[in-house]
């Protein structure tokens, strides 16, 4: 088993959670239609249904939320983040936003409408909506070996850039509006993009004359696997390896409520295209709210500033990243399959070997993430067929290449004992596998269904 990474931190302070009785969580479960999203948070022992918006601040950034500049226009607060951000990026524009879908809804629209398409490794969830609400079509196109979870591979999160090549041709590069490099790749397990790769997709982009945007929710956890992986950058500092991949993109947008270690906040940053940057502005004002705030409150802004740089710091990645390394030990030994090596940001454990018995339309990954809770009153996620939904064209329900249960571990809020208890459940749900049953769905919104559906157990 690999060594716990020692905190590099203290508590100050706590947050009790309740312990639940098996009865009273199949009553929840029943009470959420069997969707975790429903459940009750005060129901939750653990909660790893996301690392979004749920990590704890540190004395420094709630003393920030007390020093907030709550002015409408040109508070000092939208300044300080605004340093803060062209330091890091070494971008010119800078633009704060309540979160990262709001990023997306800010610039998408800019670029892309009817006919057009946008190719992404691998889009998240919200940002594949975003494409399509704008009218165009979202194309993932990440490496095959990304497709097999028990392959170990150094960059598994990276774009396929021969295959991204020969879609733009099909297309048309006229067509084709935006490129988007998720770092680390969420969808596909947390995954990392070398900065090779990123610099293989951006000559390929300016050749057809395409933008690059970098989704850039997890840009701290990429660059410590970037420190730990790729060869030439072994001995260049976190702050070093941040600039150098946003050197190879036009642009980001970015969730900060997972590497800024924030509960909300999000970013926008636009590294020179000063007319582009004026279209941003435009559209952030008319959906978001004035320049200086962008719908978030001054308080909000400081915490980001301040949670920017904690979040780039190597002591607290290398403890972050040997949390997921622990815990992904333990499953090792017991023989566990999930997306290995193990990502960023929690365990991507593989349903599809853990419950073979259970087709993609009947939801391995729900299912198992409905027994975890069962088990233990873990909160976890499906990345798989259930979220991915139906076809927009057809409505039948789209085969996932991956049916993930996402155990998303939050920044700076569990303990190793915590940890401890994640893997005794998920070797406890294993040993039981065959006596699982799927689920059916018994309603469901039209678009990102996975937040709202209703299920029900197939007897
Ligand atoms: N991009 C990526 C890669 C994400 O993981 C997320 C959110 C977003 C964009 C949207 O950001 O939530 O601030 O609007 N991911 C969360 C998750 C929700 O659980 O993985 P948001």
């Amino acid at each position: 088993m690999k060594k716990y990474v020692p905190e590099p931190f203290r508590i100050k302070m706590v947050e009790p959670i309740k312990m639940t009785t098996r009865e009273e969580r199949e009553e929840a479960l029943k009470k959420a239609h069997y969707n975790m999203f429903n459940v009750k948070a005060n129901m939750v022992y653990i909660d790893c249904l996301t690392d979004s918006g749920t990590n704890a601040m540190s004395d420094d950034q709630w003393s920030g939320v007390m020093k907030g500049d709550e002015a409408y226009a040109g508070g000092e607060s939208y300044f300080k983040l605004l340093e803060a951000g062209r330091d890091i990026f070494d971008y010119e524009f800078i633009q704060p936003v309540h979160q990262g879908r709001a990023a997306e809804k800010v610039v998408f629209p800019i670029l892309l409408g009817e006919g057009k398409y946008a190719i992404s490794n691998m889009f998240f969830d919200t940002t594949r909506a975003h494409v399509e609400l704008a009218g165009a079509r979202a194309i993932d196109c990440v490496v095959e070996e990304a497709k097999d979870p028990s392959k170990i591979a150094p960059f598994k999160g990276n774009m396929d850039v021969e295959k991204m090549e020969r879609l733009i041709n099909e297309l048309g590069p006229e067509n084709v509006g935006l490129i988007v490099m998720t770092i680390t790749n969420n969808s596909a397990g947390g995954q990392p993009v070398s900065i090779e790769n990123l610099k293989q997709v951006y000559e390929v982009a300016k050749k057809y004359n395409i933008l690059v945007d970098i989704d850039a929710a997890r840009f701290a956890e990429n660059a410590y696997f970037i420190k730990m992986r790729e060869e030439k950058y072994k001995d260049a500092s976190i702050e070093e390896i941040i600039k150098e991949c946003f050197k190879y993109a036009d642009m980001f947008t970015m969730s900060a409520k997972k590497d800024a270690i924030l509960n909300i906040g999000g970013l926008i940053g636009v590294k020179e295209d000063a007319e582009f940057f004026q279209l941003v502005k435009g559209n952030c004002i008319s959906y978001e709210g004035f320049v200086t705030y962008g719908g978030l409150s001054g308080r909000d802004l400081e915490a980001m500033a301040i949670g920017l740089y904690e979040g780039i710091n190597e002591d607290y990645l290398a403890y972050r990243i040997g949390q997921m390394e622990y815990l992904a030990s333990q499953l090792d030994d017991a023989g566990i399959p999930y997306q290995k090596p193990v990502g960023g940001h929690g365990i991507f454990l593989d349903a599809k070997a853990i419950l073979p018995n259970i087709p993609y339309y009947e939801f391995p990954a729900q299912s198992l993430a409905v027994e975890l809770y069962r088990e233990a009153g873990i909160r976890s996620t499906d990345i798989g067929s259930y979220m991915l939904g139906n076809d927009p064209d057809t409505g039948e329900q789209i085969e996932s290449e991956f049916e993930f249960t996402r155990l998303a571990i939050p920044r700076r809020v569990y303990t190793q004992a915590h940890l401890d208890v994640i893997a005794e459940a998920v070797k406890n749900v294993k040993e039981r596998a065959d006596e699982i049953k799927g689920l059916k769905i018994k309603w469901e919104p039209p678009v990102l269904r996975h937040f709202q559906a209703h299920l029900e157990p197939i007897e």
